[in-house]
């Protein structure tokens, strides 16, 4: 009988993986750094927020995670933060780059604001693109058939009626993640995005009352009802991304938003991420 194919392995483990997460100091980032570490891999967790990074790090273990800070706005500090896992575990598999802000304004196309359109630009955009460049460098120059995984959006592949500067930046994501993987294929480095609709992280705890107007809001408008969509979701299907289990997949993005069918416009939505 013919073999229908080589996975010796169970595909969704990460042991032995070296790992960098960028915001997992909280959110979507820091459970993604607790379910890397359960899977079996080393995490070195690049954030801004040093305390909480490294409570997050001390909790999960000296010996599977370890806190760098790395402003992923400045180019130099992602350099780093890379030359740091490399150096300290010899090269690198994976990289999440999930760290994004918000606007606190809601940024209508009549009154962007466009110093703020920047410092939005600077993280999410460009930011996340230095990520992706200086990992994937680091990948290629080791012969590493790594994973690329990058945290888009519900709001990356659809206009809003507010936060137009979230959702350009965030389009932008999907740009560089279609492109990557295009460029990187040849070096066998896959590039994917996950992109989730609304989650409660620490952001939109600041407003609870508006935090679960729209998470009931966005269960009427997903096809899956009696859920949630929970920080732990997003992280399952980043580690997916991540494992060898996606051996085939590159230049995904993978919604993680239980069918929603179109975007809430309300006013609120400004509180929020997603
Ligand atoms: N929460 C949602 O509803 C939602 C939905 C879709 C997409 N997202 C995206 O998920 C990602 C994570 O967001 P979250 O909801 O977990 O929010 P969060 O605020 O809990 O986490 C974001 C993390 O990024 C870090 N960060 C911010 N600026 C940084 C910088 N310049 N350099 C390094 N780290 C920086 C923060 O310190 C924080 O730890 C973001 O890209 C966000 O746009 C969130």
């Amino acid at each position: 009988m013919t073999e229908l194919n080589n996975h010796n392995t169970p595909p969704l483990t990460l042991n032995g993986k070296i790992t960098i997460i960028t915001g997992g100091a909280s959110g979507i980032g820091e459970a993604t750094a607790r379910l890397f570490a359960r899977h079996g891999a080393t995490v070195v967790i690049a954030d801004i927020q040093d305390v909480q990074g490294r409570l997050v790090a001390d909790s999960i273990g000296s010996s599977r995670c370890t806190y760098f800070h790395c402003d992923i706005s400045d180019e130099q500090q992602v350099i780093s933060a890379v030359n740091f896992t490399v150096k300290s575990h010899g090269r690198l598999d994976v990289i999440f780059c999930n760290a994004g802000i918000v606007s606190t304004s809601k940024q209508t196309v009549l009154d962007l604001d466009l110093n703020q359109l920047d410092a939005l630009y600077n993280v999410n955009a460009r930011g996340t693109a230095a990520c992706v460049k200086h990992a994937a460098r680091a990948m290629v120059e080791r012969r590493v058939r790594g994973s690329i995984i990058c945290t888009a959006s519900v709001a990356a592949s659809r206009g809003a009626c507010v936060r137009t500067d979230y959702v350009m930046t965030k389009h932008a994501v999907l740009g560089l993640v279609r492109s990557a993987s295009k460029q990187l294929g040849v070096y066998g480095i896959r590039v994917n995005s996950v992109s989730p609709s609304a989650v409660v992280t620490p952001l939109s705890r600041r407003s609870p009352a508006a935090a679960k107007k729209t998470m009931e809001l966005y269960e009427a408008l997903s096809s899956l009802k009696g859920k949630e969509l929970c920080v732990e979701d997003v992280a399952e299907a980043v580690v997916f991304l991540a494992s060898d289990g996606s051996g085939f997949i590159t230049g995904h993005d993978l919604a993680v938003d239980g069918g929603l069918t179109k975007l809430p416009d309300v006013e609120d939505m400004v509180m929020y991420n997603c």
